[in-house]
């Protein structure tokens, strides 16, 4: 394949001849395009000595065809990637600017496939003028590789790194979907959308046998009704569904099926890193066999039969310790007794922002039914009690109190 590697000037452009000598590797042909400030960070010998060709840098430069380069480039390309993209270049992009060799590069290549890897400072990441910029990027159909949180050139730490180059690969060659996510519409699977939510819904199955499971009673109602709130709302939501006969609507949400704690654990660590918040209304199983057969077991005679059980993680108390300033975690609590103090004890205990508490006590509320009455505690000392309302309108009420 014939690929562009646009580069901006950012730290982490040390990193683009490694991308650039892995794209090569791989087989296919690379062309570099870098901004002046990319050059303070990475020579042109450097990007010609690994992609092999001549770099493209400056519009006017001897030897340039001045007035077509570009449109030759976006002709010959067949994808591109702007790895590190800076909130300069997502910004000039979003306006339609084109000053230099890769903007105009880039507001010419239309009509196939166009990657940016941002990197950034957590703060400059978090303005609401680059979220808006990506938003219309990915509206536009630009694919947007999420960076990573980690430690940071400016000495922070927090979300803003550039994905290492071999990530940046896997995000380029992500044809073939996961079998276990399903998208409702042409809405990405693979580039996030912004802001995001991560919410999980429903039960978890934990296998005993090859027909046998511990579950409970939830019907994923609650969690669904958050999806589609958050939705309605301008949100993309990651959802992420236990066992469930429900279904989603919105063609913001992007739903994954898992059947354990381990699963649901799995996928909800993965993506709350790119998420502004999660919110957990899952009833996870504490516990799970600590063996499960692969065929049916018999009954053994007259005798009882003992299940050893050990525990799962814990999603949300993992969540609240891979947190990062911005994120919010809003977290529930099923309760039968000591409602109020369960409740504000996991609040603190798993570093949540918000906790909704239901409790099985109140007629109306809780597993399998269509409403709910919750009262929401804020880690600010907030409170407040909703009357019974449908599940919709409760999850409109968590998503205006707690994401405003
Ligand atoms: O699905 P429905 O039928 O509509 O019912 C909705 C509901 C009753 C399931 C929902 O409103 C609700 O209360 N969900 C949380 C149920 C629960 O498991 O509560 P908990 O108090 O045991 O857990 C506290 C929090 O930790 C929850 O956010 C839970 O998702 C989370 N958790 C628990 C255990 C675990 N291993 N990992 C977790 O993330």
């Amino acid at each position: 394949m014939r690929i562009l590697v646009g580069i901006t000037g950012g730290i982490a452009a040390y990193k683009s001849p490694q991308l650039v000598r892995l794209l090569r590797k791989a087989g296919h042909e690379v062309q570099c395009v870098a901004t002046r400030h990319a050059l303070q960070f990475v020579t042109p010998l450097t990007l010609e000595t690994v992609s092999g060709r001549r770099l493209y840098a400056d519009l006017f430069a001897d030897g340039n065809d001045h007035t077509t380069e570009h449109i030759s480039l976006k002709d010959w390309g067949e994808i591109m990637v702007v790895a590190p993209a800076t909130a300069n270049i997502i910004g000039k992009l979003a306006g339609g600017i084109a000053d230099d060799a890769l903007s105009a590069l880039l507001l010419a290549f239309t009509g196939k496939p166009l990657y940016l890897a941002p990197a950034m400072n957590t703060q400059m990441w978090e303005n609401p003028a680059v979220q808006r910029n990506l938003a219309r990027l990915e509206a536009d159909g630009v694919h947007i590789i999420p960076p990573a949180s980690g430690s940071l050139a400016c000495g922070t730490e927090g979300i803003g790194r550039m994905p290492e180059p071999e990530e940046i690969m896997e995000h380029l060659e992500l044809k073939v979907e996961n079998p276990t996510t399903q998208t409702n519409s042409q809405f990405p699977t693979t580039h996030s959308e912004l802001p995001k939510v991560l919410v999980t819904a429903g039960p978890t199955y934990e296998k005993i046998d090859a027909v046998r499971f511990i579950g409970n009673y939830s019907s994923g109602k609650m969690g669904f009704a958050l999806a589609e709130a958050l939705a309605k709302k301008g949100f993309a939501v990651e959802l992420v569904a236990g066992p469930t006969a429900c279904r989603t609507t919105h063609p913001a949400i992007h739903r994954t099926d898992v059947e354990s704690a381990r699963e649901m654990y799995a996928a909800a660590t993965a993506l709350f890193p790119s998420c502004q918040a999660a919110i957990l209304a899952a009833a996870v199983a504490d516990y799970r066999p600590a063996q499960t057969a692969d065929h049916k077991l018999k009954k053994q005679g007259d005798s009882g039969m003992t299940l050893e059980l050990v525990q799962n993680p814990d999603i949300l108390a993992t969540l609240g310790q891979m947190k990062q300033k911005g994120q919010r975690l809003i977290g529930f609590a099923l309760e039968t007794d000591h409602e109020a103090d369960n409740a504000l004890a996991k609040l603190e205990r798993k570093r949540l922002d918000y906790i909704i508490l239901n409790s099985l006590r109140d007629e109306g509320s809780g597993f399998g039914v269509d409403t709910n009455r919750v009262t929401i505690f804020g880690s600010d000392g907030s409170r407040h009690t909703s009357p019974l309302l449908s599940k919709a309108e409760v999850a409109e009420l968590i998503v205006a109190r707690c994401l405003a």
